[in-house]
């Protein structure tokens, strides 16, 4: 390690800052190359905190300091790379400080920088800082006036946070415009754009008569693009007021969509910048899984204004208490816009496939981390997912009214304050009467519970005991785990695959319910049911009540029957995930014990009487008919061999799709619609089971009726699901049918920079036998731009992460190919650069060798000069603990 700078950051150090800002006057004169900043901050000495006050500071030339109006002496403050700390201030007093920045060099897009030549900013979590010095900290709340000037002709769009209160035109063909926000926030929500933009208009007519004039900013030539995420807004905005009697605050919501974006997408005041990528939209050029994207993106941002903005965090350990409450927030709407079990069970595999890796290597932290080095890199799947699933227990366990109560006290209290994730519990609880002390532990504990379960049922007294056992693995540099509150939903489902009643015992004399949930909180407990005349089926964690790993003693015979009986969705596509991965896993020990790979038909046949089932939603039957990924597979084992999965998987899948040809021929064919596209859930639900019967029929080697197929949707389908689809398994087609249809592509979407990300990440996860050398080869290719976080993600993030049996290539290419992409990432854009690491980090569940050669990739990084904290941070601790 060279040059790096190591500080931790502790929760237990907290303490509340030494001055407050009361408002803050920015002035901007904007100019790609040298911007100048002046900050007029009102200041008052918090009186419980002593000391002098210090301003963070990152790459800004610090031009002048005036106290009250006067030249502040340069004796009378002291500057550091990081920092600005001046004494002997007076309790109150205006600090004028004038900095000079350099958006065109900032290739981080962190504070204020340029996409395509416009100005933007991105002050999350720590940007502010690096536009001007101030205390960069989400508990100093000030109210905002922001005035900026620029060019008339180059940058005619001029937006702030809050609302438009003066503009005007100036000498030299330069213009400026002055907002005001009257809501205090944190400098992380503190936004500004200026640039060249068409807007899309529309507005929105609030529960209670405001109007609000709703503004979606965009590159010349995409306003047709952009109905879709107004659309969603505005449903947003509805859906808010009706779920938690939630409405907008002022009279005006902009949008700005960029191509230079770290993340998905930033909530700041009244001025939401998104990645293009999660704004625009068209059949033409989006699928329905991004328009289903967008659509919970906007929602996000949106539904930020309440929860994060309004009300937002004290310090960033805090992060979830904004970041896994919005994430339910959207995780509900998408449940109410589109299937609610479809949305549960798309949520549980973006959980298995992301948070449960993380929680179990050596990134593991718990939803409230105690320490960090660079905050960016704690925007997980730990905080975000897990978060949620954290918020959505304890629904589960007060209750949608309950819950309901504990928001609306949340909000009586805490409305323009930044408080903790401990004040929302404390809300939850005062508003129920309740207690969740035994709860809270969800907030400090890493690790996913791991729960056994047994079960015995007694003939004579036609009772039913369910044996719950919990236990979580000691997490990386978390000992002593204690066993938490689990809320635990379960059902018992009879032998003509109806739902028994459910009486526990102690409990005689009450109606019984056909689902209940059971307060699992010690390290082992039974619960025995009684009144239950057969021996039914358990169904356990319904609907993923828990973010658990269930352990059962299921027979094959019982994941069939529940994939075919049980009443609750969730569980019923999760006893497919089971019985396959089960049988993947079986096929890999053949394949490493050397022996003949052997098809059993039962799985594909408790497929086709899901098939034969005309009740069933087709968005959830493409999910019963989607197997598990190779990563989920390769979880399950000790030592992950992702080749042998890889193969295993796609013989089951072979083996399905032959033993099943008409059926899936049928379910092509008869889904076939005439009418134009919509990208309503039900018609994505039809495309969804098509695509993925075509995707059985495109793993038949020499089947040409398969292959045509396939390559007439490429050639004739009238949006981009259908084509995409189409593509992804041409792509993975050696010779000329592959080379054909991705020739064909680029020349008719070379113009579209959004859809050129799809085409180099279609042949990142490709199966031909040189993907690396094609990737490679891509690289130099004019529309890729290691600039772009969305071309880097698609090219390379989607080879090292999205291709596990590639990039894990036994000559060890795919780590070497990682770590140099990463070196050359740290010096433009650690924040993406940090993101692209976690493949490696997972060299433990490898075999020695493997081991070996990640491990000396992982060194190789740390060896590099001028490495990022962010770089730094995650690659000691992925080679250390
Ligand atoms: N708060 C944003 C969200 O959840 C996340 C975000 C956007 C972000 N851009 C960022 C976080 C840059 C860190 C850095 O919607
Ligand atoms: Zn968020």
């Amino acid at each position: 390690m060279k040059n790096v700078q190591v500080n931790a950051i502790h929760l237990k150090d907290y303490i509340a800052p030494s001055f407050l800002v009361n408002h803050v006057d920015l002035e901007f004169i904007l100019e790609p190359k040298k911007t100048i900043v002046t900050s007029w901050l009102k200041l008052t000495r918090n009186p419980d905190v002593g000391g002098p006050l210090v301003l963070d500071g990152d790459e800004l030339r610090l031009l002048s300091i005036k106290v009250d109006g006067k030249l502040l002496e340069t004796s009378k403050y002291a500057q550091d790379n990081s920092s600005l700390t001046v004494d002997g201030l007076p309790d109150t007093c205006v600090l004028e400080i004038k900095t000079e920045i350099d958006p065109a060099l900032n290739t981080q897009l962190e504070g204020l920088y340029l996409s395509g030549g416009n100005f933007c900013t991105q002050c999350e979590a720590e940007g502010f800082r690096r536009i001007t010095f101030y205390p960069d900290r989400p508990d100093v709340m000030a109210t905002y006036t922001v005035t900026m000037h620029a060019d008339l002709k180059s940058h005619p769009v001029l937006l702030s946070n809050g609302n438009l209160i003066d503009q005007g035109v100036g000498k030299n063909g330069k213009h400026w415009a002055r907002w005001h926000d009257p809501f205090p926030k944190p400098c992380y929500l503190f936004a500004l754009v200026a640039g060249d933009l068409a807007c899309y208009e529309d507005s929105y007519h609030s529960g209670s008569g405001q109007d609000v004039a709703l503004k979606i900013f965009v590159e010349h030539g995409n306003e047709d693009k952009c109905a879709y995420a107004m659309d969603a807004l505005k449903r947003s905005m509805r859906w808010d007021e009706e779920r938690f009697g939630l409405e907008y605050d002022l009279s005006i919501f902009n949008i700005v969509a960029v191509s230079d974006f770290n993340m998905g997408a930033m909530e700041n005041k009244s001025l939401n910048i998104f990645n293009s990528k999660c704004v625009l939209a068209s059949s033409d050029t989006a699928t329905d899984l991004e328009f289903e994207r967008i659509e919970a993106i906007v929602a996000h941002e949106y539904f930020h204004n309440w929860t994060g903005n309004r009300v937002t965090c004290r310090d960033w350990f805090q992060l979830s208490l904004k970041e896994g409450l919005t994430v339910y927030r959207d995780q509900e709407f998408t449940s109410d816009m589109r299937s609610a079990p479809v949305k549960r069970i798309q949520d549980v595999r973006t959980l298995r496939a992301r948070q449960f890796p993380e929680d179990a290597g050596p990134l593991s932290h718990p939803i409230r981390p105690e320490t960090y080095i660079e905050i960016n890199n704690f925007y997980t799947a730990t905080i975000y997912e897990k978060g949620a699933e954290v918020i959505r227990m304890m629904q589960e366990i007060l209750g949608r009214d309950g819950f309901r109560k504990g928001v609306d006290l949340y909000f009586e209290r805490h409305d323009n304050q930044a408080v903790t994730c401990e004040d929302f519990v404390v809300a939850m609880e005062d508003a129920n009467d309740v207690d969740l002390k035994h709860f809270r532990l969800w907030y400090s504990q890493a690790g996913t519970p791991e729960v056994d379960t047994t079960w015995s049922y007694d003939e004579v007294n036609k009772s039913f005991t369910l044996n719950l056992t919990q236990y979580t693995p000691v997490a990386h540099g978390q000992e002593g785990k204690r066993p938490l509150h689990i809320p635990m939903t379960v059902g018992l489902v009879g032998r003509d695959g109806k739902d028994l009643p459910l009486i526990l015992e102690g409990e005689e004399g009450k109606q019984g319910e056909t689902s209940k949930t059971l307060r699992f909180d010690q390290e082992q407990q039974s619960f025995t049911f009684i009144s239950v005349d057969q021996c039914p089926v358990p169904s356990i964690n319904r609907n993923f009540s828990s973010p658990i790993k269930l352990s059962t003693t299921y027979s094959d015979d019982d994941l069939r029957f529940l994939m075919e009986n049980d009443s609750d969705a969730f569980s019923r596509w999760d006893a497919s995930q089971n019985y396959a991965t089960r049988l993947v896993l079986r096929m890999v020990k053949t394949i490493q014990e050397g022996t003949e790979l052997e098809y059993d038909s039962n799985y594909a046949q408790a497929l086709a009487r899901n098939i034969a089932d005309e009740t069933l939603d087709p968005a959830f039957l493409a999910q019963m008919l989607s197997l598990p990924s190779i990563d989920y597979v390769a979880e399950q084992m000790q030592v992950a061999d992702f080749a042998a999965v890889d193969q295993a998987r796609t013989f089951l899948k072979a083996g399905i799709a032959r033993e099943l040809y008409e059926q899936f021929l049928e379910l092509y064919m008869c889904g076939k619609e005439n009418t134009a596209y919509s990208p309503d859930a039900v018609s994505a639900g039809k495309r969804a089971i098509r695509n993925v019967a075509l995707g059985f029929l495109g793993t038949l080697k020499n089947d040409p009726k398969g292959l045509d197929l396939i390559v007439g949707q490429y050639e004739v389908s009238d949006n981009m699901t259908d084509r995409m689809a189409a593509l992804t398994l041409l792509a993975s087609m050696e010779g000329e049918v592959g080379e054909k249809a991705l020739k064909s592509f680029e020349q008719r979407y070379s113009h579209d920079t959004l859809v050129m990300d799809k085409w180099f990440a279609v042949q990142a996860i490709s199966k031909i036998p040189d993907t690396l050398g094609q990737v490679k080869n891509l690289l130099t290719h004019p529309a890729f731009s290691y600039k772009n976080p969305n071309k880097v993600r698609a090219l390379i993030g989607s080879f090292t992460g999205a291709n596990p049996a590639k990039f894990h290539a036994d000559n060890g290419e795919g780590y070497r190919f990682l770590a140099d992409s990463i070196i050359h990432l740290n010096g433009i854009n650690p924040q993406v650069a940090s993101r692209l690491l976690s493949p490696l980090g997972g060299w433990r569940r490898m075999d020695g060798n493997h081991q070996k050669m990640m491990k000396a990739e992982l060194q190789r990084i740390l060896d590099t000069e001028n490495l990022s904290k962010d770089v730094f941070e995650v690659a000691s601790k992925s080679l250390a603990r």
